[in-house]
């Protein structure tokens, strides 16, 4: 099966969509791709994310949409039902991953320390969330698991911003970056759909 970093591709932005309505969720994932966006995470957080994730790939078919935010089945298979493209978890545990083994879509689960790096490794993941990024140490601590975990690279989320994306970006084991910043809630509640554009345009004008 195709992994989460094929899927990226070239993009190292991992734009997160977290909306109250279908049309905000709408017009922030048309704002992302008018950024030359191609993948985005909407996070199951709301009673719209759902329908938000249905929304985008109906009216945005080339958008490969992805949910987050998945903690158990029941959340899994909504995801899947929305035909979500890929699958992120903010932490895991042996019994998620046991769920996780056979789904039909990539997964990235998250990590919070080295504990979860190894379990998640023994079920056969090299490619791993991690999850809050800046406090779960940040930049060192994704430098120091290089050594140890030679394998696994990362996409850090939660904390993440314009200004320390960089130094994420310039670890060897780091494929991706992602967060809000992208999509501020204050922007959304005011439908400022063109900051979310030049955000996602400024983040990837970086790498
Ligand atoms: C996530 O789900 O990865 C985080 O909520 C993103 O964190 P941020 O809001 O700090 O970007």
């Amino acid at each position: 099966m195709e992994t989460f970093s094929t899927l990226m591709g070239k993009q190292t932005l991992l734009p997160i969509i977290q909306a109250d309505t279908i049309e905000q969720g709408l017009a922030i994932g048309k704002a992302m791709v008018a950024a030359d966006i191609h993948l985005v995470e909407v996070v199951l957080r709301t009673e719209a994310s759902i329908d938000i994730i249905k929304v985008l790939k109906k009216e945005l078919p080339a958008l490969k949409v992805g949910a987050g935010t998945v903690i158990d089945a029941g959340i899994l298979n909504q995801a899947l039902d929305a035909k979500s493209d890929f699958i992120i978890t903010p932490t895991l545990s042996t019994s998620l991953l046991t769920q996780l083994a056979n789904c039909p879509v990539p997964v990235l689960p998250g990590v919070s320390n080295a504990a979860d790096i190894l379990l998640a490794r023994d079920f056969g993941y090299c490619q791993l969330k991690l999850f809050p990024a800046s406090l779960s140490g940040g930049v060192a601590f994704l430098s120091a698991m290089s050594a140890v975990f030679r394998d696994i690279t990362f996409c850090p989320t939660g904390g993440i911003t314009q200004s320390n994306q960089q130094e994420y970006l310039d670890l060897a084991n780091v494929f991706a970056v992602g967060g809000t910043w992208v999509a501020k809630p204050d922007w959304i509640k005011m439908g400022q759909w063109s900051k979310v554009t030049a955000a996602c345009k400024a983040a990837q004008s970086v790498d």
